[in-house]
């Protein structure tokens, strides 16, 4: 600041509307949205979630419907995630890389909807398959095995390349999948396939309605302590960030989202990569809340919130709340 009052009024360009749109620093737009979509078996379903008011489960043929509705509002991805039924999860999750699952299924359908006017994300971790609800295979103890699992994510990633993903997400937090997944992209002639790294992924007690809308919730035995991280650490965050970077990360992931600002922030100031967040179904499902009750206005609190997120440096959100700001912002 060079100049002193009143040559400085900052109050003077908050005077008007026109001028406050003029100055604003940063801006939301539909292309900073992911869309997060829950995908389950039958025909013509729409099952709501519960612990998510206003969000559904939907079947193939509707996810496309949905699909098509992300590329009318200008969101330009969505991410998915399947609920897949009790009979086909198994201690060793192999439905993830059954070619005819529910994401795979879905990815087919959307492809087809929308051709390529929409990215496809898609979630890689096996515990909407396993019977236990861990993101990996455990031993007799309870432990979830790290180079084990990761040979299985590598089966579960090329599946969904070969289905028509865009970017795949890997969510579990084992060490080293990031390069074994890339490798076998390009091996497997899936070169442009991107890897969206959640790279920062924090042990939350924030994604309790995400687990209860893939079922996984009343069958994980545990915690996922021993492989997502502490809420206390930052400086391992960047040191899990620059692995992903390291082996092949095309863009890296925050999550939860607001609580954990400070790492878009320092990750943003640090590397030369996109980030994004994932505000995460405990912060929907508490916006929600407190609209239901009467003590916060949903829309001006969303939308300040994710503000927030592009002010800290993210490249985009993914947000259950997508259609809805999508809306707000185009009028
Ligand atoms: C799966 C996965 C989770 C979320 C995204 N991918 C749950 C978990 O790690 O237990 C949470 C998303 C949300 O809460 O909205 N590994």
């Amino acid at each position: 600041m060079t100049r002193a009052y009143p040559a400085t009024r900052l109050r003077r360009t908050r005077t008007h509307g026109w001028s406050r749109a003029m100055h604003r620093e940063t801006v939301l737009t539909p292309a900073d949205l992911i869309w997060p979509l829950f995908v389950t078996s039958g025909k013509g379903v729409e099952d709501p979630v519960g612990a998510l008011p206003g969000v559904s489960r939907w079947s193939v043929d509707l996810i496309a419907e949905r699909a098509k509705e992300a590329v009318a509002l200008g969101i330009p991805c969505i991410a998915l995630f399947p609920n897949t039924p009790r009979e086909k999860r198994s201690d060793d999750g192999a439905e993830a890389f059954n070619p005819d699952n529910l994401m795979c299924q879905a990815i087919r359908a959307i492809r087809d909807a929308c051709g390529n006017d929409i990215g496809i994300l898609t979630d890689v971790a096996l515990d909407p398959y396993t019977s236990h609800g861990h993101d990996g295979l455990v031993d007799e103890g309870g432990y979830v095995l790290n180079d084990e699992t990761v040979a299985v994510l590598v089966d579960q990633a090329m599946t969904q390349a070969e289905a028509g993903a865009d970017i795949i997400a890997p969510s579990d937090m084992m060490d080293g999948r990031v390069k074994a997944i890339r490798m076998a992209l390009e091996m497997g002639g899936h070169a442009n396939v991107q890897i969206m790294a959640y790279a920062a992924k924090y042990a939350s007690a924030f994604y309790g309605p995400f687990r209860d809308a893939v079922g996984s919730s009343g069958l994980l035995k545990g915690d996922k302590r021993t492989y997502q991280m502490d809420p206390g650490n930052a400086d391992e965050a960047m040191a899990e960030i620059a692995l992903d970077i390291a082996e092949g990360a095309d863009s890296v992931m925050v999550k939860p989202g607001l609580a954990y600002l400070d790492l878009i922030w320092r990750a943003k100031q640090r590397f030369e990569v996109p980030v994004f967040a994932y505000q995460v179904s405990g912060e929907y499902a508490l916006i929600e809340a407190g609209a239901a009750a009467g003590i916060a206005d949903r829309e001006a609190l969303l939308m300040e919130k994710l503000i927030a997120f592009k002010r800290a440096g993210c490249s985009g959100v993914l947000t259950y709340h997508a259609p809805l700001v999508a809306r707000l912002l185009n009028g």
